[in-house]
């Protein structure tokens, strides 16, 4: 006999509008990773799991997990999560909605008397947004699973320029615990990991459905701090040949490889392809010709190969316009991340859950990386649940419907009720 268990939409509902009004900024929703934003949304999360009487408890990295026990307490845990920062300006759903919706499935278990299987931990994860705050992949969850790079506590917040360890010590966290890998949640303590996200394109909301399921996470080449060198002059006096303009030579590169991008996809690559940032140095200014120009690069796919011939376009188009006007590409670092596929069989029992309540459904790679990724790399069984949303991402604009959301958390509570 199955139970007749609902998510619990009141207590997400109510969260949901006290997150966003204490991270209303006056323009978006702001909770900043390893900061006050992201201390008050987690301090009011933990409030409502301890209202609900779940177990909870803050890791060394400052993760939350809240538990509902389960019948067999020394079994491998389930995990419900997602994160609880928000980029500068952002969404109030980007993230939170994951944890909400673990919440909503523990707490109509609690409410139901139902005790799952084995004991479902709701996580929320610390500092996900790496292209606001910390620039390194998922800091939190890895934590959380002991398998953080010690590097990585050493990356610079991008706006306080100190250091993710200083962050987590100044918020009452053990950043050498976390070098030393002390973690709750040790991936051979975790039989499967699910987070419900908004989806952060379009393709949802195209297709009139209101439910999506992952099946894939893409890789990425980053390059995060490449430059292009040319020479500071005169604008007035400088004739073109005499010129070695550092912006115009950028302008080139990137819009001869949005065109190279479009002849990959003809030829049937799938990737994305973007100048995060293409800006003159500071010397710039009016009555000089750009000596010094900056550029972010990231191209993500499922495909290694098709990242690969985006590069090998880039360099190819770069060492020819080095030739032609004068001046030197300086590509940095570059940071690699491999395509993580979801599990195929959460993939299945999602499917399952879904056809079961008669949630339209589709299945579909995702375009952003995700707390999940960390969880995959670690050798955890871990699944994704796409959340129709309109206008977008990583902006104000962005809106899920409740009842898409109410949707996906019967989803969530579904899955979770037989894992
Ligand atoms: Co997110």
């Amino acid at each position: 006999m199955r139970p007749n268990l609902t998510p619990d939409l009141d207590l997400a509902t109510h969260l949901s509008d006290a997150l966003r009004e204490a991270g209303f900024d006056g323009i978006g929703i702001t909770r900043d990773a390893y900061g006050p934003g992201e201390a008050r949304a987690h301090a009011m999360v933990r409030a409502a799991a301890d209202a609900i009487g779940l177990e909870t408890a803050c890791d060394a990295a400052g993760n939350l997990l809240m538990t509902l026990p389960g019948l067999d307490r020394a079994a491998p845990v389930t995990v419900i999560g997602s994160h609880l920062d928000s980029v500068r300006h952002g969404g109030n759903d980007d993230g939170a909605a994951g944890v909400l919706a673990g919440l909503a499935a523990v707490s109509a278990m609690r409410r139901a008397g139902f005790v799952p299987a084995r004991d479902i931990v709701v996580l929320a994860a610390r500092a996900e947004e790496s292209g606001s705050w910390f620039p390194t992949g998922f800091p939190g969850s890895r934590a959380a699973l002991g398998t953080l790079p010690p590097a990585a506590l050493a990356a610079r917040r991008l706006d306080t320029g100190r250091t993710l360890a200083e962050h987590m010590a100044q918020e009452g966290f053990d950043p050498e615990a976390v070098r030393a890998g002390v973690c709750l949640l040790p991936p051979s303590r975790v039989a499967a990991y699910l987070e419900l996200h908004i989806e952060q394109g379009p393709l949802l909301d195209a297709a009139a459905l209101p439910v999506g399921i992952v099946t894939a996470i893409p890789g990425a080449r980053r390059l995060r701090a490449a430059r292009v060198v040319g020479e500071y002059n005169h604008s007035g006096a400088t004739p073109r040949a005499y010129r070695r303009d550092a912006a115009i030579a950028l302008a080139e590169l990137a819009y001869r490889l949005d065109e190279a991008w479009g002849e990959l996809e003809a030829a049937g690559h799938a990737l994305v392809v973007t100048f995060c940032v293409l800006a003159t140095a500071p010397e710039a200014g009016f009555t000089k010709i750009p000596g010094a120009a900056a550029f972010q690069l990231d191209v993500r796919s499922l495909a290694p190969d098709s990242i690969d011939a985006a590069y090998a376009a880039l360099h190819r188009l770069a060492a020819e316009i080095e030739r032609r006007r004068g001046v030197r590409f300086d590509f940095g670092e570059q940071l690699v991340s491999l395509p993580t596929p979801m599990s195929g069989e959460i993939q299945a029992a999602l499917a399952r859950a879904a056809g079961e309540l008669a949630i339209p459904c589709r299945c579909m790679p995702s375009g952003g990386g995700h707390d999940a990724v960390a969880f995959a790399q670690a050798g955890v069984p871990a699944g994704m649940l796409f959340v129709r949303n309109q206008n977008g991402s990583h902006s104000p604009a962005e809106a899920m419907r409740a009842e898409d959301f109410a949707a996906a958390a019967a989803v969530v509570l579904r899955w979770a009720e037989q894992a």
